[in-house]
Formats: C-alpha cells, structure tokens, sequence
C-alpha cells in the first residue's frame, strides 16, 4: 500500500500544529519536512529549532529532506531531534556521501539519499547498502507546486531494479509533482512513499486528497 508523506512547506505556516494534526487525522503516514539553506537551493525554510518544536502524532514518522550546501556542518543539530525518524541528504550536496550516511545510520536515524532530476542514478550504486531510503526528484528542489518532469520517471524503475537485484530493502520515495494522475504509473514503477505538497496541503479536504492518492 502506497504511503503518503504531506509536505509541510505547502502547509499554512502560522499552523503548523493543527496543519499536522489535520493530515494525521486525514490518513496521512509521514510528515515530509523541506529544510532549504539558501545555498544549496534558492529558497529558505525552516530548521532544527522549528522541527524540534512540532507536535508529533502517534504513528507517523517525520523525514527530513536536507536541501543544504554541505549538511554535514550542521547535521548533529538534526540527529539530536528525537522526533525525525528518516534523515535524507543529496548527493549533489557533499563530497564524503557515505561518510555521512553512516554517521547518520551510526546515530539511530533512518538515512537516505536523495537525486536531483539531472542526477545520474548510478551515483548511488555505491552507497545502496548504507541507506534505507533513495529519494527521487521529480521537480528541481526549491519550491513547492511545481509540475512534474515525466522525462524523470523512468528513474524510479533504473533505482527499483538495482534494489531488487541487490536483495535489499531500501523503501523508494519520490518527490515534486506527485498527484493522483501520475501516482499510479509511478506505484508501477517501484514506489513506496509519495510525497504531496499541493495534492494535500493544497486541497481543501485532506481525507480525500489522501484517498485519492492511495486510490490512484
Ligand atoms: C521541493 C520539495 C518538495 C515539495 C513538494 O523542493 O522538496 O517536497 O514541497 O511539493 P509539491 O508536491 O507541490 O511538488
Ligand atoms: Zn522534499
């Protein structure tokens, strides 16, 4: 069954609380938290002080999304945060990749690897076995609402397939663009978590924008 992870940076930010509350309540399984630095993407939200201060439903898991220029300058600020339960970095973004993913894994937290749409996924071939999650862009990071890129699809399938044949379990997330009309051809193609900024936090109602993406 498809899981579906609501991006709080298309919630409405004076709510966070009652914002998170709501998607809980709505079905939703993990909170997807954007944290943008300005650097490595032209855009800035949040950090560790906001995420360690939100209220955390029972049940869900919250990941964080590091969109930040060299995040291993700052990264023991988000392994102290009890509540983050994924911890996701970009490959563009750091030159010790694995050094970092096994920092993050060593410190209790789920890590995984996120690519940008021109990133090759060969990048990741060496790092399958120290991640828990891959993270596939399907828009350029930095905004929320922004249309998908089909010429990125095939990604999902290319990474699904290099899991498989190595016998892992690495759970497949894919980011940017995700509504109900391309859900279904990407739960084709391998993945197990959506995120949804506009397909949720754009709607007004909540229970059904879930619904609609797990029933795509
Ligand atoms: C983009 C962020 C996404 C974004 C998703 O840089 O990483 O998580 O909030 O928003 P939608 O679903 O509207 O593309
Ligand atoms: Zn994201």
């Amino acid at each position: 069954m498809l899981k579906v992870a609501p991006s709080l940076l298309s919630a409405d930010c004076a709510n966070f609380g009652a914002e998170i509350e709501a998607v809980a309540q709505a079905g939703a399984d993990w909170l997807h938290l954007d944290v943008m630095d300005g650097v490595f993407v032209p855009n800035i939200t949040f950090g560790p002080p906001v995420i360690a201060g939100l209220p955390k439903p029972e049940g869900m898991d919250f990941d964080a999304h590091l969109m930040v220029h060299q995040p291993e300058r700052v990264i023991q600020s988000f392994l102290d945060i009890e509540a983050l339960d994924w911890i996701s970095i970009h490959v563009e973004s750091t030159i010790h990749l694995q050094r970092l993913l096994t920092q993050i894994r060593e410190a209790g937290k789920r890590p995984g690897v996120v690519l940008n749409p021109s990133t090759p996924v060969e990048t990741i071939e060496w790092v399958l076995d120290d991640v828990d999650l891959v993270l596939v862009m399907t828009v350029n990071p930095g905004f929320s609402g922004q249309s998908f890129l089909p010429s990125v699809a095939p990604k999902v399938e290319r990474i699904k397939k290099m899991i498989t044949k190595r016998g892992l379990e690495v759970t497949l997330q894919v980011d940017g663009g995700v509504s109900p009309t391309n859900a279904r051809s990407l739960v084709d193609a391998g993945m197990d978590v959506c995120v949804a900024g506009s397909a949720v936090y754009g709607q007004t109602d909540y229970k059904a924008a879930i619904r609609a993406l797990k029933e795509a």
